[in-house]
Parts: structure tokens; C-alpha cells; sequence
């Protein structure tokens, strides 16, 4: 059993609390491997802001999760050696799916988890949530949970459509879980392709295709049942058109990959909103350099060659991120 704290690491309430109040929204980014890590680290340092990194279970999978955990603590240090004195970084599991995976983060030094028991019956997810919160609490652990279910593959469960949360619930859910913070459904989904053309319109200044509106109204009726609460976002990437275009430039196959756009996000982040969760934005970032590094020059073959340039442009957009969208740049509480 690790504790988070002798890992230098932190966990999201103090952060959340100042996010809340100062209205902007801490980082939640989702990653896999070294490059990411670096690029991440190296944009919150930069930046001055607190991050929250994210493992799904997926990276649990593909890295091994004792390694993504050392990876984590190393990040810690990484950041001091940048020249960050005092850096506040949350190592994360998205989306666990049962309190065997939460209590596992939790022994091996996760400072926070989720618990996305949003696919249950009610009573079920309260009851697990509930769980969950009652070990993690015992360490100093956060606890997300989820209520409404977002369209797409989320928790390797596939819905073709949203159930946007019932703002009714939530206090019930909150009060009865004590569960720290709440992802919520208002229309975003997971991945690259979060509406079909058909489902947009056409801006005629700038020929975007501008998706259907967020539910602001739920997340506004969230907000008025639960005044400063901490609220997450998942499913916020903004698919960059650029790096979509890079990528079939050179030789890849996306076809109207559409996000969410960033000044929906920007709106959002100064509300409850106070976690932001982007995943895909980081995969067309790293995809879109590496296609382009190799298809310019054939004959590469020394990754590093490829995976520095993808670094430098995923850590590019984290701090477009941090600074432009989320505004947690500066907001280290030293
Ligand atoms: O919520 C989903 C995240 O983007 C993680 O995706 O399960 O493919 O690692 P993954
Ligand atoms: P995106 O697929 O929009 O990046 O969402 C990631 C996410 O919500 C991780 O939990
Ligand atoms: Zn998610």
C-alpha cells in the first residue's frame, strides 16, 4: 500500500474548491506514454497550472498500470527539475468500472478516481459510488462520479444516445454518495467523431460546421441545486481541424471528425465546471506529427526523430488549452 502523498503527488479538492470560485477549469488530461507525460508536464510547468493526469483503463492495459504509477511520481520530480517549486499534480483513473479497480489506484498511490457506475440503475450507482468513497475517503482520496450517460463508447459500453443528467438527482447523489465531485451529460461524447455533418450547421463567416447546442440549461440547473460543487466534463476535445487535415494530407483516412468547440468549453470552464477531460485532441496532436515526419521523410527511422516532433506538438496544444480554453494558467496555489 502507497499512499499518493509520499509521491509527491495531490489529490483534486483544494484545486477544485479554487476552480469553483475563481471560474476556470483545471486540466484533465489522459495518457499513455512517455512522450505524453513529458508533453504534459512540460505545459503545466510552462503555464503555471495544476493538472490532473488520467489513466483509463485502456492505459492501464496498453503501459501497465504499477508502471503508469511510477510514471505519475516521476512526473512529480520531472516538474521540480523544470524549476517548478511547489507543482500540483493528480494522478487519476478515468472511468474505473468497479470498486476492485478503484480500491487497486487507491493501494498503488492514485490521489483520485472516478467511479462511472453512470450505466446502473440509480440506486445501484449510488450504492457503488457510495463504496467507493468510503475506502477512498479513508485515505484522502477524491472521488468522481457520474450520473447521465454520454453518447458513444463510454466504460466499453456503447449508447446511441444521450441521457442528459436529471437535474433533480443530483443532490440526492451527492448528498448520498459523498462523492467529491460529478460528471455530468449536456450533450458531449468521447472520441473524434462527436456529431455527424448532418447533425451541424455551417457557419457562413468562418464555413465551420457548427455542431448542435450544448444543454447549458442542464448544467445550469446543476449549478442552482448545488451551488459550488465541482463539476466534470468528459468527452471535451475540440478536434482540431488543422491536425485533422495534416493527417489525411498525409495518408490518413479521418472522415468529418467533429468536436465540441473551445468557446462552448471557455463558457463552461467559468461555471461549476471545473475539470475538463481531452483525450482525443492529444491522439490527433501526436498522430498528425508522426504521419507528417514520416511521410516527408521516408527513410526515418529513428523514433525519436518522430516522437519529439509529436511531443512538441501535443504539448503545443496542452498549453493552448491551459491558457486559452480552461484558464488555469497561474492558478498554482504557490
Ligand atoms: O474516456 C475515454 C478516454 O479517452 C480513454 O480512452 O479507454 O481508449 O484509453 P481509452
Ligand atoms: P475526448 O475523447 O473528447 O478527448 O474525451 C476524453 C475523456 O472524456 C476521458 O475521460
Ligand atoms: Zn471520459
Amino acid at each position: 500500500m502507497v499512499n499518493y502523498k509520499e509521491l509527491g503527488l495531490v489529490n483534486t479538492k483544494e484545486m477544485f474548491a479554487r476552480a469553483v470560485e475563481g471560474g476556470y477549469a483545471i486540466p484533465a488530461f489522459n495518457f499513455n506514454n512517455m512522450e505524453q507525460l513529458q508533453a504534459i508536464v512540460k505545459a503545466a510547468v510552462e503555464t503555471k497550472s495544476p493538472v490532473i493526469l488520467q489513466v483509463s483503463k485502456g492505459a492501464r492495459n496498453y503501459a501497465n498500470g504499477v508502471l503508469l504509477r511510477y510514471m505519475a511520481q516521476g512526473a512529480v520530480e520531472y516538474a521540480k527539475d523544470l524549476g517548478c517549486e511547489h507543482p500540483e499534480i493528480v494522478l487519476h483513473l478515468d472511468h474505473g468500472d468497479s470498486f476492485e479497480t478503484c480500491k487497486s489506484c487507491i493501494d498503488a498511490g492514485f490521489s483520485s478516481v472516478m467511479i462511472d457506475g453512470s450505466h446502473l440503475p440509480y440506486e445501484e450507482n449510488i450504492a457503488l459510488t457510495k463504496k467507493v468513497v468510503e475506502y477512498a475517503h479513508q485515505f484522502d482520496v477524491t472521488v468522481e462520479g457520474e450520473l447521465g450517460v454520454l453518447a458513444g463508447v463510454e466504460d466499453e459500453v456503447s449508447s446511441d444516445h444521450h441521457t442528459y443528467t436529471d437535474p433533480e438527482e443530483v443532490i440526492d447523489f451527492a448528498t448520498r454518495t459523498g462523492c467529491d465531485s460529478l460528471a455530468i451529460s449536456i450533450g458531449t461524447s468521447h472520441g473524434a467523431y462527436k456529431f455527424t455533418p448532418e447533425q451541424c450547421t455551417i457557419d457562413p463567416a468562418t464555413g465551420r460546421m457548427v455542431p448542435p447546442p450544448l444543454a447549458f440549461d442542464v448544467l445550469k440547473a446543476v449549478e442552482a441545486k448545488l451551488p459550488g460543487f465541482p463539476i466534470v466534463l468528459h468527452g471535451s476535445s475540440s478536434v482540431p481541424q488543422e491536425e485533422v487535415e495534416t493527417i489525411n494530407q498525409y495518408g490518413g483516412g479521418l472522415k468529418a471528425a467533429i468536436g465540441i468547440p473551445e468557446e462552448w468549453l471557455r463558457e463552461a470552464a467559468k461555471s461549476a465546471v471545473c475539470k475538463i477531460n481531452i483525450d482525443s485532441d492529444s491522439r490527433l496532436a501526436m498522430t498528425a506529427a508522426v504521419r507528417k515526419v514520416l511521410a516527408e521523410k521516408p527513410a526515418e527511422f529513428d523514433p525519436r526523430k518522430y516522437l519529439g516532433p509529436a511531443r512538441d506538438n501535443m504539448e503545443k496544444m496542452y498549453k493552448h488549452k491551459i491558457i486559452n480554453v480552461l484558464g488555469s494558467d497561474g492558478k498554482l496555489a504557490k
